[in-house]
């Protein structure tokens, strides 16, 4: 039984102010949840706010990590986070190849390949964003793009980390449906996960029983609970609705 897994991605958004309440309220209402602990649940914070969720979060049940990190261990690369820096934070997790990244930021499949091995050689969990633009979705690419992006993550990490790939966290995120307010249906979305699901089996079997395959694209309290009651969608990465404390826990709440 994969444990569900809910995170927030605030993307680039927050204060120490705004973030302290934020916390807070989503702190204490996952703590009051009786059924909670079948549920893990995190906040991948801009990097200038690690050190407040260290602060804050230490004795909460909410875990904490990044939105990127480099590909390399360390050296000349100005204004690059290694994964040694992300721990040291005490992050848990890191959102690896998010859309955004890969559009604005040129980060290609290789590259996002390299930066999950790095995450898991260090002992934190990557978050790989995998997803199709619209285009491709209306050209019937969806399948191929999304195990291409996959297969770049398997090339790299598996031979290398075969222990550590049960580790890997991935999200399926339709580019078309990230802040946009549209969402693939419960239906589209276990397509998808089935598929990476297979593609991973293939890799290795027992791993892909265990990998949690997050969707994520305009998740909000509406329609979580049919999203999660898929066989094959393990939880959500939340953009928008991360950043009210009261629509995230009625996420966690139908996780
Ligand atoms: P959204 O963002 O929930 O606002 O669509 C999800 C994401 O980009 O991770």
């Amino acid at each position: 039984m994969r444990r569900k897994l809910i995170a927030g991605n605030w993307k680039m958004h927050g204060s120490l102010t705004s973030n302290a309440g934020l916390l807070a309220g989503i702190s204490a209402g996952i703590g009051a949840e009786s059924g909670a602990p079948q549920c893990e649940v995190a906040v991948c914070v801009p990097a200038p706010y690690l050190a407040q969720c260290q602060s804050l979060l230490q004795d909460s049940r909410l875990a904490w990590g990044a939105q990127d990190v480099s590909a390399h261990a360390a050296g000349a690369y100005t204004g690059e986070i290694s994964a040694a820096m992300l721990q040291d934070f005490g992050c848990r997790f890191v959102i690896v190849g998010h859309s955004e990244r890969r559009a604005y930021h040129g980060e290609t499949s290789a590259v996002v390949a390299h930066k999950a091995q790095r995450a898991l050689a260090a002992g934190l969990v990557p978050i790989v964003c995998v997803g199709e633009t619209l285009a491709e979705r209306e050209s019937g690419a969806t399948g191929a793009v999304v195990q291409e992006q996959l297969q770049a993550v398997l090339e790299v990490v598996a031979p290398v980390d075969t222990a550590q790939l049960k580790n890997l966290v991935l999200a399926y995120e339709p580019v078309w449906a990230i802040g946009t307010g549209k969402t693939a249906t419960p239906e589209m979305a276990q397509e998808v996960h089935a598929l990476l699901r297979a593609r991973l089996a293939a890799a290795d079997a027992e791993a892909a029983a265990g990998i949690r395959i997050l969707y994520g694209g305009s998740m909000k309290p509406e329609n979580a609970a049919d999203l999660l009651a898929m066989p094959d969608i393990d939880g959500g990465l939340i953009g928008g609705a991360a950043l009210k404390a009261e629509d995230f826990l009625a996420i966690v709440r139908a996780a």
